[in-house]
């Protein structure tokens, strides 16, 4: 089993299977915590598992583990009727906790999200945490600590997880959206209302970057996109079927935006997250052939020379690979408790 601290972020512009790969590590490494930092309810993490899908938009994807227990960071925006829902269906009350410093989006700051602006010209997600966040630097925002409906759920979670870490468990911590809609790294005015690189989600949960053993970098097989702002190589839309590449967003349904693979930004992505891995996501949409595959050797030729390329380019290694939507459709190519 390994320990320590293990964040796992995402290397493009959201999207990139954070969810699967969480769930996957979630499953297989047994964390006695899954935190959640990142933006907030804007993110959709799709999780398959059991013959079940999940779309979790507040929750931590460790939520597939039922010996894990559930936290939120600080950081993080708390929309109170989508997280009492999903803690609801997810049947987690008992081993979900928020910080009591975390915000809370009103019904005010999902219709400022809606219209002018953010909708025409950034094409948010409608969610309300940009107005959220705005309202918290402005120091006006309501907290969790002082809303009745989230009164069980309080805890100081950074003690939490710095408690467990002096215990040498495993902690998982999930990013949310993707390194190039960070507010300070990704092309402003496109981009979220946070940095969402490694450093911003230790903050997010309160951890020092000390704390961090591994950083598990996401990438997917292609480059999607939702919402504005540039993308290198886009295809239209007839071509983005023709591939097979079509997606449609987890939060909003609309279709995303897709092009190749692009190594420029993705070692950019690497460099401001200190990346120690790769979970590269969907090699199945790019090589039918490698759909469920378990074993690297098994994979098609041209499928292998992929990864190897990514891996010489951007001299990072690619531990996971998905290779279909479930947690367990997935190839791990040494174990990954390394260092202990
Ligand atoms: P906001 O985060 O809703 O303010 O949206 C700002 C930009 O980030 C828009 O382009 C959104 O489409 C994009 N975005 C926000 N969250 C996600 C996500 O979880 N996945 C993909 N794109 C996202
Ligand atoms: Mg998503």
């Amino acid at each position: 089993m390994s320990q320590g601290c293990w964040i796992i972020v995402g290397g493009a512009y959201g999207d990139e299977g954070k969810g699967k790969i969480i769930s996957y590590l979630a499953l297989k490494e047994n964390p006695a915590i899954a935190v959640r930092g990142g933006v907030g309810p804007n993110a959709g993490h799709t999780v398959v598992y059991g013959g079940k899908t999940l779309k979790l938009r507040m929750l931590p994807c460790g939520v597939v583990n039922e010996q894990t227990q559930l936290l939120l960071g600080a950081g993080v925006l708390i929309d109170p009727k989508v997280f009492l829902k999903e803690v609801q269906e997810t049947a987690s009350s008992s081993r979900t906790k928020v910080d009591g410093n975390c915000a809370i989006i009103e019904e005010k700051h999902i219709e400022r999200d809606r219209e002018g602006f953010l909708k025409n010209v950034i094409g948010t997600t409608g969610t309300g945490t940009g107005p959220a966040n705005s309202e918290r630097i402005l120091r006006l925002g309501k907290l969790a600590r002082d809303d009745d409906r989230l009164r069980e759920y309080l805890d100081d979670v950074s003690l939490r997880i710095n408690s467990a870490l002096d215990r040498k468990e495993l902690v998982l911590v999930e990013g949310t959206q993707g390194t190039l809609l960070s507010l300070y790294h990704g092309d402003y005015p496109y981009v979220t209302s946070k940095d969402v690189s490694a450093s911003g989600i230790c903050s997010d949960v309160g951890i020092g970057p000390k704390r961090v053993d591994e950083v598990v970098i996401v990438f997917k097989s292609y480059t999607t996109r939702v919402g504005s702002g540039s993308l290198d190589g886009e295809l239209t839309p007839e071509e983005t079927m023709n591939r097979g590449w079509q997606e449609f967003g987890s939060v909003t349904g609309r279709l995303r935006r897709a092009a190749p693979f692009n190594y420029k930004l993705a070692k950019k992505s690497i460099i401001l997250n200190s990346g120690t891995m790769i979970a590269l996501t969907k090699l199945d949409t790019l090589f039918p052939a490698a759909s469920h595959v378990h074993e690297f050797e098994r994979l098609p030729a041209e499928a292998r020379a992929f990864v190897n390329d990514m891996e010489a380019e951007v001299a990072t290694p690619v531990v996971y690979i998905g290779t279909g939507p479930d947690a367990e459709d997935i190839i791990e190519r040494r174990v990954s408790s390394r260092k202990w």
